[in-house]
């Protein structure tokens, strides 16, 4: 039997858990994890051109512009590894990068089925932003108190040594911030108009979330 592909887009502030979750439903549910954050840092520490131009905006808190973004996001989406579906986090971030995915989606014949909105109030973000660490080799989120690594400053997956992001001072968190507020909210008012928002409460341990994003997932076919 041949199942249809399967988009679904996670939302939410920084820090409200997106990356950590879209691990586990990309896991759970066979999909590829589409991190554009992910892939900007890759392109940064590589030193490719696309690096070079991203990182001002990023160390500032700001948004990459579009055209950079989207065109690094289409030749994923037209790789094997997307045929079956996406767990886009990060992405889209604005009005107009929600319509380029709604274009490239329909091109493949597929759309948004879902956008899962995690909701954590602002006050919870700074701390889970600033008590971040993370493995350049292999990806791991860790957080120094809610989810510490076995032995300190160490990958429990790789050995790896963790590190501390660049845009994870307080005063770029308050501008990714105020830049989250004005332009990715509205998207929250897109994917309701078309139904396809789901809400989830993203405080508590990651289990209880991921238990509550499984749930929103049942409206879906898959
Ligand atoms: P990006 O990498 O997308 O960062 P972000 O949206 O700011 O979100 P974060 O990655 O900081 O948070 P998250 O929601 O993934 O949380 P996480 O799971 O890590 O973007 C970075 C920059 O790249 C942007 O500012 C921009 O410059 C550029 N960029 C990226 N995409 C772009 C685009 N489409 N267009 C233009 N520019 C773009 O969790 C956070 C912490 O909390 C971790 O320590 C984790 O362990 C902990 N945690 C997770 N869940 C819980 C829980 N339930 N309870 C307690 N702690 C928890
Ligand atoms: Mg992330």
């Amino acid at each position: 039997m041949v199942t249809r592909a399967l988009d679904v887009v996670l939302l939410g502030p920084p820090g409200a858990g997106k990356g950590t979750q879209a691990k586990r439903l990309a896991a759970a549910y066979e999909l590829l994890h589409l991190s554009t954050g992910d892939l900007l840092r890759e392109e940064v520490v590589r030193g490719s051109e696309l690096g070079r131009e991203a990182e001002g905006y990023m160390k500032r808190g700001e948004l990459v512009p579009d055209a950079l973004v989207g065109k690094m996001l289409l030749a994923r989406l037209h790789s094997q590894q997307a045929a079956a579906g996406c767990a886009f986090d990060g992405y889209p971030r604005n009005l107009e990068q929600a319509g380029l995915l709604d274009g490239l989606l329909a091109e493949l014949n597929r759309r948004v089925d879902i956008a899962l909105y995690l909701n954590v109030p602002d006050e919870a973000l700074l701390e889970r932003l600033t008590g971040r660490r993370s493995c350049p080799s292999c990806g791991a989120v860790y957080h120094v108190v809610t989810h510490p690594p076995h032995v300190e400053g160490v990958c429990d997956t790789c050995g790896g040594a963790l590190v501390q992001r660049a845009d994870d001072r307080e005063e770029v968190i308050r501008e990714r911030l105020r830049v989250y507020h004005q332009q990715t909210a509205p998207l929250l008012e897109h994917y309701q108009a078309r139904g396809a928002l789901r809400e989830v409460v993203g405080t508590g341990t990651q289990d209880e979330v991921f238990e509550r994003l499984r749930e929103a997932m049942r409206s879906t076919k898959r």
